[in-house]
């Protein structure tokens, strides 16, 4: 979104509050369409509270870790594309009759300034129009509106600079995911209306696409950090132990069904609140905006039964999204644990580096 350049091999780095993952893509030919091929890749965790909600508190724990993973990794690249998430970044889709570029860029600073809940003069604002998807539509200009805050693509971009990177892009979590969507599940992006359900550490978000066209973007405060401050405090251990219980790995003082209690619990309660997306998305007209499927990413999506949880709920198939479904990962000189169980952390890394070149 909030570009610049390309045509080299790009690094996805995705900077979470629980860890940073990079992956560098290279393209590759494949017949005739170009494919990617992981060139190389790296799991970092970040120290607790070193990113409180997508803020960065402390950079020089984020600059070091950065600089760690490449280093560890031997990822050669430098140039970066990174990406912002949560409260300070608004998606919104708003629809313009079709006018001239000048009147439209004054038409959507307008509507930014009223759809922003910040002073505009502190929001970086940017736009996409999208591809009608019928004829009808080609009156109406189908446009996605993007703000972030300025000081946080800042203390993103200096954290970048000071780990000696070059920032080729500053993109959103959601709009990664819709890349890594495409690239991986083209069929069904194409076909279907399907979601991207990525459950991070301490944000949520949500992508549903219908027929290649994005609809809805939005980023919900839940993830494994509330799961397993919940956990804590209600089964009285220590924070570091409610994550291993997240894992599947109970202390012997735990009850197996105490924690199945928990853990139910706020399996229910992240539903409700997607529930809440989902029915927002569809109440408009539920026959033309039936979802099909749900792909689920991020560290909590390795939660046993997950799946199930989500099958059970909205009665639609869901599968675990894997973001190396189309691109070329030599196992032999690469640690297949990434590939493996270790993938759905990477979805928005790999949607990342699967930027496409400016057009
Ligand atoms: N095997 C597992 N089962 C369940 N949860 C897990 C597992 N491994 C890690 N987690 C949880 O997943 C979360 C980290 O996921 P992820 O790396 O996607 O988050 P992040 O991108 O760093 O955070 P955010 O995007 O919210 O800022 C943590 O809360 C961690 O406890
Ligand atoms: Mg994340």
């Amino acid at each position: 979104m909030f570009s610049f350049k390309r045509e080299k091999a790009l690094v996805g780095l995705d900077i979470g509050s629980h860890a940073v993952k990079a992956v560098e893509l290279q393209v590759r030919r494949k017949g005739k369409k170009d494919g990617f091929e992981v060139a190389r890749i790296g799991y970092e965790p970040l120290p607790h509270d070193a990113i409180v909600e997508g803020t960065i508190i402390d950079s020089t724990a984020v600059v070091e870790t950065i600089k760690t993973v490449f280093d560890k990794n031997k990822i050669g690249g430098r140039d970066v594309v990174i990406s912002v998430s949560g409260n300070s970044v608004i998606i919104k889709k708003i629809s313009l009759p079709v006018m001239g570029t000048e009147e439209l860029r004054e038409s959507i600073i307008w509507e930014a300034k009223h759809n922003i809940p910040y002073p505009y003069e502190e929001t970086h604002v940017d736009y996409a129009i999208l591809k009608p998807s019928s004829a009808a539509e080609i009156q109406n200009l189908e446009i996605l509106l993007v703000a972030a805050k300025k000081d946080k693509i800042a203390s993103y971009s200096n954290v970048i600079h000071q780990a000696r990177k070059t920032l080729e892009a500053v993109e959103v979590d959601a709009f990664a995911l819709f890349n890594a969507l495409e690239v991986n599940y083209p069929e069904d992006f194409q076909e279907q209306t399907t979601v991207l359900v990525n459950m991070g550490a301490t944000i949520t978000t949500i992508v549903i696409c219908k027929k290649g066209v994005p609809q809805l973007f939005r980023d919900l405060p839940i993830g494994g950090f509330y799961f397993a401050e919940n956990i804590r405090k209600d089964l009285n251990v220590r924070y570091e132990e409610a994550e291993e219980m997240l894992k599947g790995i109970p202390p012997k003082a735990v009850k197996p069904y105490e924690f199945a209690a928990v853990l139910n619990a706020n399996i229910k309660s992240l539903l409700e609140e997607v529930e809440k997306t989902f029915t927002f998305y569809e109440a408009e007209d539920q026959q033309q905006k039936k979802i099909e499927q749900i792909f689920l990413s991020g560290g909590l999506a390795s939660l046993k039964n997950i799946s199930v949880a989500f099958e059970q709920k909205f009665g639609v198939k869901t599968i675990l999204f894997d973001p190396f479904r189309t691109v070329f990962y030599n196992e032999k000189k690469l640690k297949p644990v990434y590939y493996q169980e270790m993938a759905p952390f990477f979805g928005v890394a790999v949607g990342l580096a699967t930027r496409k070149k400016e057009k």
